[in-house]
């Protein structure tokens, strides 16, 4: 293949980028995502704040563009994210209890429902467990509701959109540690209950290094009986950033139910980790060395 996407393609694979709605209208932009992405995750469009601004009022203005972008052009659209601590409506900070878990439940009910049949997978939950050594889950508000709020997400969002895979998506859990263990432990629960979960994302937000069990780790919940994604890739610049691109893409392809891999934002520029220059292209639109690894991997 000669593009990210067309590469990705020929073992079954998808390779994506998230992507602002407010920038379709920027030509060197669209220029590349068109030509070099089979799939797409919207960066903000889909979280709480901005689907939900009050409570029971839906706006999915720019959700409904980048859906329908993808849907002309072809490419599979991630879902993210239905339920998550942060980018929550302030209504939603203010509610606690019995109020929060309906108001939560109901939003997942309402999105899913709303781009039902559009959506290859939706991070149903984003970011629920604590960092550090505990494996337990983050204290949020929503985890104040009860520990069954994730499987009560998942079994809202499978009912409203049968046909989409629900994933678990966290960062920090890119290899074995006491939290993606944390994670790993959930989904096994999950599976062994019937709780409807098809896969688990991996941010892969890294610095100047990544784990050495990356590969491993992915195998250890695809073993699970889950599918795997890379779902919001970018890489801090440094001497060996086309390096490690190359290595994520290559620990991707090793593992059979890993589906794909999206990057979080097309050029430099796009990031939002400014001036760590984290992603293939530069502010210019062109095609940096992290690319060339990427797509020789592919
Ligand atoms: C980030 C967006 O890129 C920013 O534009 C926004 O201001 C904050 O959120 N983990 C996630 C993503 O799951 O939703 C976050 O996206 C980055 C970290």
């Amino acid at each position: 293949g000669t593009t990210l996407g067309g590469a990705a393609a020929e073992t079954g694979r998808y390779y994506g980028a998230a992507i602002a709605a407010y920038k379709l209208s920027d030509s060197q932009y669209v220029g590349i995502l068109d030509r070099e992405f089979n799939a797409v995750t919207p960066e903000n469009e889909m979280k709480w704040d901005a689907t939900e601004p009050t409570q029971g009022q839906f706006r999915y203005t720019g959700a409904d563009q980048i859906v329908s972008h993808a849907q002309a052009h072809g490419m599979r659209v991630r879902g993210h994210t239905l339920l998550w601590h942060a980018q929550q409506p302030g209504w939603a900070q203010n509610l606690s209890g019995t109020a929060l878990r309906s108001a939560a439940i109901n939003h997942v009910t309402q999105v899913a429902t709303h781009f039902k049949g559009k959506i290859y997978a939706w991070d149903v939950v984003n970011e629920a467990f604590a960092d550090g050594s505990s494996g337990a889950r983050r204290d949020s508000n929503l985890q104040r509701t009860g520990n069954d709020w994730i499987e009560a997400a998942f079994r809202a969002a499978r009912a409203a959109d049968p046909g989409a895979k629900l994933c678990y998506n966290d960062y920090n859990t890119d290899g074995v540690n006491a939290k993606s263990t944390g994670v790993y432990n959930m989904v096994r629960d999950f599976k062994a209950r019937g709780v409807p979960i098809d896969c688990v994302g991996f941010q892969s937000h890294l610095g100047t290094g990544m784990p050495g069990d990356y590969q491993a780790n992915l195998q250890r919940f695809a073993d699970l009986g889950v599918d795997v994604q890379i779902t919001e890739l970018d890489i801090e610049q440094g001497s060996n950033q086309a390096t490690l691109y190359g290595n994520v893409t290559r620990a991707c392809l090793a593992v059979s139910r890993c589906t794909g891999i999206t990057v979080w934002g097309i050029r430099d520029s796009d990031s939002w980790r400014t001036g760590q220059n984290p992603l293939l292209f530069d502010g210019g639109g062109n095609r940096k060395p992290a690319y060339t690894a990427v797509l020789n991997a592919l």
